[in-house]
């Protein structure tokens, strides 16, 4: 008889960049001020990427900082999701972009869009790719540059969002717990209501879909909002229920960090006191796909979380769509770090990785031209 599977998270990393935009220098771009969106949203300070960062560099940051912590190499990767409204093209994929930069060599890679929700649906996908025997280990990424999506003159979005990326690296186990359930839901008639109309197949981007801002993110605050405090504590009950345990099992709630009123309203839904609930929306915004990676990231580093402890991760977003998870945590905390000499070798890895990448790059293009160069001599020959 084969024993259970279960896909327990062995590894964790963030990457936030470093410049800051707080309430005070919006102000002096837009008609808001700190009180309002202080009182309004929570957020104190964002995170803005510099003009070399983008999608992928943060999430390879991210994915190497949670590899390293598991000490797993990216050889024995066999999928990388990168979850992400903001990717650095339609296609390639961003997964792509970051399995060539951190050598993966076997795995797969593929981006999920879901909208803000796009973490936690990425964590069911990994999660039963591993429970089902298929995989051993998934990488999920959530990562977003959405500064590169704002208007910056419209003070309903540019207020609300930041930069950032998170990882979490899923493992097959035989020890009961990691992610014990999770829920998906999607309501695509308020599709409208959240969006990046410009730059698909229906508005493909020209000097037109420019000049009428259609390549900047457009939301309707009011209705999102009355959307989130509906389907937060909803999902959150779903995946606790799915998972045979009770509220009063949960130990951390860790929801999607997008307004600290709509976080208190799925508290209060479900009657968890706030002690209980992981918020850190005051220093980064919402950070869409990232924000549960690098909340739960954050829950490690101040000790929030232990073996044993049931966390109940609730997001919503763009689509409209709605995810909920429930993880047992299992790993001994603190992680040890790695010694000197194997984080030396990490990165000799790394610079491998690209120095591959590059010859395959050239011989690509040496055998392209090789090839017009037979062809024309045949050619020649012939005539
Ligand atoms: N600064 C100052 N005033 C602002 C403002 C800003 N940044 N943005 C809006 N206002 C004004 C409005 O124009 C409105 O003025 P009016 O009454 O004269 O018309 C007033 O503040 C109230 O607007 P309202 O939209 O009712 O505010 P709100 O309390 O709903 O807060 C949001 C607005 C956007 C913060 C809130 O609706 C929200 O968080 N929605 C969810 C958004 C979200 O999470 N999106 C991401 C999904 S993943």
């Amino acid at each position: 008889m084969t024993s259970k599977r279960y896909a327990q998270i062995v590894g964790w990393g963030k990457y936030v960049p470093t410049q800051v935009l707080t309430n005070d220098d919006l102000a002096k771009m837009v008609d808001t001020s700190d009180d309002w969106i202080r009182a309004r949203t929570g957020i104190v300070e964002r995170r803005i990427a510099d003009p070399r960062e983008t999608t992928s560099t943060m999430s390879i940051k991210a994915a190497r900082a949670a590899l390293q912590v598991a000490d797993v190499a990216p050889e024995r990767l066999d999928l990388i999701i990168v979850t992400t409204a903001t990717p650095d093209y339609l296609f390639p994929a961003t997964a792509c972009l970051v399995q060539d930069a951190l050598g993966a060599r076997r795995a797969g890679a593929f981006d999920l869009l879901a909208g803000c929700s796009g973490f936690v649906y990425g964590l069911g996908v990994g999660s039963q790719l591993i429970i089902s025997g298929a995989y051993e280990n998934v990488l999920v990424i959530g990562a977003e540059t959405l500064s590169r999506i704002m208007d910056w003159t419209d003070r309903n979005t540019c207020v609300l969002f930041g930069d950032g990326a998170g990882a979490l690296l899923l493992q097959a186990s035989d020890a009961p717990g990691g992610v014990l359930s999770f829920t998906l839901g999607a309501d695509g008639s308020g599709g409208d209501l959240l969006m990046l109309p410009g730059g698909g197949s229906r508005h493909p981007a020209s000097a037109e879909t420019v000049a009428q801002k259609l390549h900047y993110a457009r939301m309707n605050g009011r209705e999102v909002f009355r959307f989130a405090t509906r389907i937060m504590g909803q999902a959150a009950k779903e995946a606790i229920q799915a998972a045979e345990l009770k509220i009063d099992d949960v130990d951390l709630f860790i929801p999607h960090q997008a307004n600290i009123r709509i976080i208190q309203s799925a508290a209060k839904h479900l009657g968890l006191p706030m002690d209980k609930v992981f918020v850190n929306l005051d220093r980064y915004g919402n950070t869409s796909c990232a924000s549960i990676p690098i909340a739960f990231c954050e829950a490690i580093e101040e000790e929030r979380i232990k073996p044993g402890d049931h966390l109940v991760l609730v997001s919503f977003g763009a689509g409209l769509t709605w995810a909920s998870a429930v993880v047992q945590w299992h790993v001994p905390l603190p992680a040890p770090r790695l010694p000197g000499w194997k984080r030396l070798l990490r990165r000799v890895r790394y610079c491998w990785a690209r120095l591959v990448s590059r010859l395959r790059r050239t011989y690509r293009k040496f055998s392209s031209w090789w090839g017009k160069a037979v062809g024309r001599i045949r050619g020649n020959n012939n005539g």
